[in-house]
């Protein structure tokens, strides 16, 4: 059987991976600051997450929602410490975009309204709601043509409160710092300001926080530097460190009732250790405060640099952008550095998204072989 061929693929088949290295088939080392897309938090195959996934899948791996899980509450209760989230109450599920999907779904009902508003260049995930809120119509099918978002320039504080005050808007969705997009962020003013414009429209404020979210920013969300206060707050990602696991936090004003929302695999035994441990790691690690420091060694190297034009993002959320298109760079850089880049919807622009536990010598490494190709 084929596979459905829908993305483009490197020539690399990785079959190892430790820390911030990925190892292919003849054993050749790649350097990895790409996180297999901002997914690798604690480093590959962290001994301790190792051990954790083998000993609870020994015990006891999946059953259904139907039962008590207590691995499900010590998650909670640790995204309480991390996030200062205090009485929020957690959803799990099983991807980015399923928990896009539920937070845009409760909003909904909550409010009982149906349009949304979501920002240009934004990227949600590619389910119903999520893929109708995300800013690109190569990924938008007819189908899910039947929902109604406005999007709006992101920043732009004025057209979105003319369409939130026509009282028909469940949510607003924003990423506080853009992924795909090409890593822009907006000055506190705006968070505060939507914060602000979505109480006074009976409006849920939605935060994507997917990407930018569970310590990559060197805060554990990216909202955090804003000072504001989401409804609904989305992760997934960085948050089981590969084992498949998203969730949404909820503001104790939105009240639960059965059925509102549901999923099989979502909260089970193995994806509630593996994120319990990426939290236990972030903690005795130091890992945010690792990426705070490495950010600052990032960006004085990449000043260092005449060809970089801008230097964006937070943490160990980075980009560099360029005059040129940065195509053939990536390409060079794994090809002839064994070094791992990503892209965005700026072709000018190179990501760099290690797993948090990136050391100076590793972005030395880097850098040298980027100043080897310009
Ligand atoms: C900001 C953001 N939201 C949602 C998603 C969708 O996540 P997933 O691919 O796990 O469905 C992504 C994935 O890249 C993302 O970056």
């Amino acid at each position: 059987m084929k596979l459905f061929d829908v993305y483009p693929l490197f020539d690399v088949t990785p079959v190892k991976a430790e820390d911030v290295y990925v190892y292919d088939e003849q054993g050749t080392k790649y350097l990895d600051l790409y996180g297999g897309h901002a997914v690798i938090s604690i480093g590959h195959s962290h001994p301790e997450y190792v051990d954790a996934i083998n000993d609870q899948v020994s015990k006891i791996g999946f059953y259904s929602n139907s039962i008590q899980n207590p691995l499900q509450h010590e998650l909670a209760e640790k995204l309480v410490s991390f996030s200062g989230c205090e009485d929020y109450q957690l959803f799990l599920c099983n991807s980015g975009a399923e928990a896009n999907e539920n937070a845009l779904k409760l909003a909904s009902f909550h409010n009982n309204k149906r349009k949304v508003i979501a920002y240009k260049n934004g990227f949600h995930g590619r389910t119903s709601a999520a893929v109708a809120a995300t800013d690109n119509l190569k990924i938008t099918a007819p189908i899910n043509a039947q929902q109604f978002v406005d999007f709006i320039e992101f920043g732009d504080l004025r057209s979105t409160e003319i369409i939130l005050s026509q009282g028909e808007t469940c949510a607003v969705i924003v990423e506080v710092i853009q992924g795909i997009g090409g890593l822009d962020e907006c000055a506190t003013e705006f968070y505060k300001g939507l914060e602000a414009l979505c109480k006074q429209h009976n409006t849920l404020l939605i935060a994507d926080e997917i990407q930018c979210g569970f310590g990559r920013t060197g805060d554990f969300f990216a909202f955090q530097e804003h000072g504001i206060e989401p409804d609904i707050i989305s992760m997934a990602k960085g948050m089981g460190n590969g084992f498949p696991v998203g969730g949404i936090l909820i503001h104790p004003d939105i009240e639960a009732s059965y059925g509102l929302l549901g999923t099989t695999f979502g909260g089970n035994h193995l994806a509630c250790r593996a994120s319990i441990t990426v939290l236990n790691i972030l903690e005795k690690e130091a890992l945010m405060q690792n990426a705070n420091k490495m950010n600052e060694y990032f960006i004085s190297k990449a000043k260092a640099i005449p060809e970089i034009t801008n230097i964006k993002g937070r943490g160990l959320m980075l980009g560099l952008e360029f005059r040129f298109q940065v195509t053939e760079l990536r390409k060079e850089l794994i090809q002839k550095h064994n070094i791992f880049t990503g892209s965005s919807k700026n072709p000018n622009l190179l990501r760099i998204l290690p797993p948090l536990t990136i050391q100076k010598a590793h972005l030395d490494v880097f850098f040298d072989a980027l100043k080897e190709e310009l």
